[in-house]
């Protein structure tokens, strides 16, 4: 059977709760950022990363040790499904920017990164998670839409093929 896991960042708790659900979900094994290892991305065949964002549209801090980790690896035959919270409303020039430098590491390491998601649905004015008109992965708003979280990602998890 293939083997999921979910790394998340979170300072505040919010993506963590999200990692929760997720990990529930699928029945995947949650790893907190700060507790990754190589070994455990190398074992995984499915990978979620997940990362809230602060400053401007910089991933969650802890994140800043947890790309190198995934840079180290060899990630290729392995599909990798980023998520990210933020806050449409307060930061709409940066909305979940943070999941384009845990995407960019991602692409870097050699993975197949799939479950981009459409813009549509959602109100903010940029993002640099937003490629080739799609967010590179979930991007989620706890803060204002809250009651859009559960669909999103029930809406989500089975575009990914893991
Ligand atoms: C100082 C500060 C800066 C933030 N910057 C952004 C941002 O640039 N873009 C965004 O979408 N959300 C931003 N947020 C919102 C957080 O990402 C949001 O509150 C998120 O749910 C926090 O998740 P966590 O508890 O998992 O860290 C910021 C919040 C704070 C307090």
């Amino acid at each position: 059977m293939a083997k999921t896991i979910v790394v998340y960042g979170s300072s505040t708790g919010t993506c963590e709760s999200i990692a929760q659900t997720i990990g529930e979900k699928l029945g995947a094994e949650v790893i907190e950022v700060t507790n990754l290892t190589a070994g455990q991305l190398e074992a995984a065949d499915n990978i979620l990363l997940g990362t809230s964002t602060w400053g401007a549209g910089d991933m969650q801090d802890d994140w800043y040790d947890g790309v190198a980790t995934v840079k180290s690896v060899d990630l290729s035959g392995k599909k990798v499904a980023i998520f990210g919270c933020g806050d449409s409303a307060s930061y709409s020039d940066t909305f979940c920017g943070g999941m384009k430098e845990v995407y960019d590491a991602a692409v870097e390491a050699g993975a197949t990164v799939v479950g981009a998601v459409s813009t549509e649905g959602y109100e903010f004015d940029d993002s640099d998670a937003v490629v080739d008109g799609k967010f590179v992965g979930l991007a989620l708003d706890d803060v204002n839409e809250d009651d859009k979280t559960a669909d999103r990602i029930d809406a989500w998890l089975p575009t990914l093929g893991f």
